[in-house]
Formats: structure tokens, sequence, C-alpha cells
């Protein structure tokens, strides 16, 4: 059984200069999947609403949604430290609902922590949560939630006036109780200005190399997704060409009829396909009516 890696650990990687792999994933086989490989850290991210869910931006994720995501992710990582992202309007709205729904994706889902957007304005909610012994990794520069008031999706922090604003954000962060704290889209330059003034690991998503690690959206790396990427994505395999490749495989099959083939199908003794030919000359098939309870009860299990 492999130890679960907790907050000192993800600390002492950091700080002996070990780089953290974090991946966003959504579902039970992925996690397993990435959790087998070795990442250090999963977010149950609230992209699912775009990644999965076909909508246009993160807002429409829930916190029903979230939880249902979140618990098969953790449910798949042994290693892994997971992390529920708070959606939109689950912590903005009072200190009180922020510490429930953290709390929800404690209970419900099983993670070992949460994260959410924001900065100085956030600093209430996350020292009410961290307070309920929850730990909480901030999300500064392009915080997509607040996308609209940030002019779009597009990189932050590229004027002294806009970086020192994404700076004040991961400090006070920082100095609220955060654990570790995501840059988002924020030139690799000024990512290491905020870096040196932080004590807290920091998490890099198109913020170039000065960050403790990295994250990248599974569908995102994989080549699951298909169009237009970020700048800031490497794709490291090309997961939807061989899923087509198979899809189309089998369809063609289908239609071939090379699907199924003798591997594929269940035997019955000859006796009893005798037994079952008599029968079906013998019952008056018309109909429902010979289907009593008692017969309708009469299955055999599979094998
Ligand atoms: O929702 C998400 O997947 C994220 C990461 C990209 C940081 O917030």
């Amino acid at each position: 059984m492999t130890a679960k890696l907790t907050i000192p650990d993800l600390w002492a990687m950091a700080e002996a200069g070990t780089p953290l792999s974090m991946i966003t994933c959504y579902d039970y086989p992925s996690a397993r999947l990435i959790d087998a490989a070795g990442v250090d850290i999963v977010l149950v991210g609230d992209s699912v609403a775009m990644t999965v869910l076909g909508y246009p931006n993160t807002l429409p994720a829930t916190m029903d949604m979230m939880v249902v995501f979140a618990g098969a992710v953790a449910r798949g990582c042994q290693r892994a430290f997971v992390l529920g992202d708070m959606p939109y309007m689950s912590y903005q709205t009072s200190v009180p609902e922020a510490i429930r729904n953290a709390g929800r994706f404690m209970a419900e889902a099983g993670v070992d922590g949460v994260k959410l957007e924001g900065g100085r304005t956030m600093v209430e909610a996350v020292r009410g949560i961290v307070n309920a012994g929850i730990p909480v990794m901030g999300h500064v520069g392009l915080t997509p939630q607040t996308a609209t008031a940030l002019g779009g999706m597009k990189a932050q922090g590229r004027t002294a006036e806009r970086a020192i604003k994404v700076a004040e954000d991961a400090i006070a962060l920082d100095r609220a109780g955060c654990f570790a704290v995501v840059i988002e889209a924020v030139p690799e330059a000024v990512t290491g200005m905020i870096v040196a003034k932080l004590d807290c690991p920091t998490i890099g998503i198109g913020a170039g190399n000065g960050t403790s690690g990295q994250v990248l959206v599974l569908h995102d790396l994989a080549g699951i997704n298909h169009g237009r990427l970020a700048k800031f994505v490497k794709r490291y395999s090309d997961v939807r060409s061989e899923m087509l490749r198979g899809v189309e495989a089998y369809i063609e099959e289908v239609r071939s009829g090379a699907f199924p083939a003798a591997e594929h199908v269940y035997s019955v003794d000859p006796s009893e396909l005798e037994g079952l030919q008599q029968r079906l000359n013998r019952e008056d098939l018309e109909g429902a009516s010979y289907l009593t309870k008692e017969h309708s009860w009469d299955w055999e299990p599979l094998p």
C-alpha cells in the first residue's frame, strides 16, 4: 500500500528543490492512471465544466457536480494529494458558506484539501477554511472564474502596475495560510519576483520555470482534447487519435459482422438448446400472458 502524500511531504519536496507535478483530472480511471504514474498532486478542477461538460466557461460548475467528480478522483488516488476546486459562488458569498462547501469536499468527496481563486479579497475565506482544519491552495494571475473582469482569458501581470496586484494577491494568500499557490498565465520573470516574496510553494501554469511545480489538465497534456490550446500547454501524447482509431475499427467490425467473434460469445450445452427448441415449439409465445411471476424471476446468473 502506497503512503498518501501529506502537506509536510510536499513542502519537503519543494524545499529540497524537487519539482512538484500536479495534474487536473475528473474521473476514477484517469485518477488511477496518473496516481500510478507518480503524480504528486491531483486537482479536480472546475475546468471540468468546459473540458468534460462542454460549457464555454467554468462558471456553470456547481458544488453538487464537483463533489461527484472529486469523489471519483479521490477514490482513484492512493498516493497523490487530491484537491477539490471550489466552484463559482461556493466561497465568494460569505465565510461560513466557504467553510461549509470546503467541508463538503472533505466529508462527501474524501479529498485532502481545496483550491480557490482570488487574492486579497479571499483572505477571510481562506483563513476561515484553514482555521476549520482544511488545507487551501490559492490561485492568482489568470483566474478563470473572474476572467471577464480581468479582460478575458489572457496573460496577467504584464505591466508593473498589474504585476504588483498579482504579487499582492499571492502574498496575501501566503500570509492567510494557503499551503501553496497556483500562479496562472503570468510572465516567467514576474513570477520569479513574486515567488521570491512567498514562503509557501508555488505551482505554475503558463508561469514559466521558476515555480515549485507545474500543473496541466490531463485532457490537454494527453491529447484527449482537440482544437486550439493555450500557449502554455504542451501535448505529451495523442490519445484522441488512438481512441478514434479504436472506435472507427469497432464501427467497421460491427458493420462487417467481424465483431463479435467466437471468443466474445457465450456457449450453451446442446441438450439445453434442444430443450429450448422443444419448448419454443410447444409454448404459445404470442403475448406475455404465459410469463407468470414465477417464470419471469427464473433467471440463471451469468457466469
Ligand atoms: O480548473 C483547473 O483545472 C485549474 C487548473 C488549470 C489550475 O484551475
